[in-house]
């Protein structure tokens, strides 16, 4: 969900019916999976602050306009928050649409497989059937066949000893850029380009990671939903039965 918070002051709201007491700062988000709900989301994670981009974690709140998302929405005292409504399942299903419409469909093959928040968000809103075309390369296509080119597309870096960068794969949820940032404390990555041309991008030291201030520390990797970020060891022997998680000493930022 969202990073935790460490107010002592408690709020109590109500989240699809249920009663819930929670400090005061907590997101409607994280207030609702220490309900029990899971709200579907993509671009935020209890690594980093919350960020509010990919917009698939929208809720209706009593007495307010709109959908805010619940990520970025800090709870209040007696708020009424609903997340299942049927207009909330449309919107999340068509923000869904729009991702996969953008994404190679190499489900199969691809090394996250199993393993890729993307996949398993399809599967939560029920996306059934895509009405925009994708077609597997280097060109995004209207049904009437009228394509642009979609700057994302470029070759993978393979550049870092550790992990591969695969640019098509990439959803722009920034979540990489954050982890590097707000648990590395290094600024390797930034978002560059709007619309469909923003990609991540390893600095400004150079087009790739190796050349980049990046220290391999793997935070961006954990952090990434999908295989855009994957380690090199994945994609050789595949995901591991069984994962341990540590706390590297090495450098001292405390890291797992
Ligand atoms: Fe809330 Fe992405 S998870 S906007």
């Amino acid at each position: 969900g969202t990073p935790a918070s460490k107010s002592e002051a408690m709020v109590t709201l109500t989240i699809d019916g249920f009663k819930i007491t929670v400090p005061e700062g907590t997101s409607v988000m994280r207030a609702a999976m220490e309900t029990g709900i899971a709200i579907p989301k993509l671009c935020s994670t209890d690594m980093v602050d919350a960020f509010g981009s990919c917009r698939l974690c929208l809720v209706e709140i009593e007495g307010r306009r709109g959908t805010p998302a619940s990520c970025t929405t800090p709870v209040a005292d007696g708020m009424v928050v609903s997340t299942q409504t049927d207009q909330l399942k449309t919107l999340r299903r068509g923000v869904m649409e729009l991702y996969i419409s953008d994404h190679p469909l190499d489900c199969l093959t691809c090394a996250a497989n199993g393993d890729c928040e993307l996949q398993d968000m399809a599967g939560a809103v029920g996306l059934r059937d895509v009405r925009y075309g994708y077609d597997g390369g280097n060109h995004m296509k209207t049904r009437d066949g009228v394509g642009e080119v979609n700057a994302r597309y470029l070759p993978k870096d393979e550049s870092n000893p550790y992990f591969t960068y695969d640019p098509s794969k990439c959803i722009v949820c920034s979540r990489c850029v954050r982890a590097c940032e707000e648990v590395q404390g290094t600024f390797a990555l930034t978002i560059e380009g709007r619309g469909f041309e923003s990609r991540v991008s390893p600095g400004s030291f150079g087009d790739d990671f190796l050349g980049s201030e990046c220290v391999s520390c793997g935070a961006c990797v954990q952090a990434c939903p999908t295989a855009t970020l994957q380690e090199k060891s994945i994609i050789d022997i595949g995901q591991p039965e069984h994962s341990l998680v540590t706390t590297c000493a090495y450098c001292g930022v405390g890291c797992s």
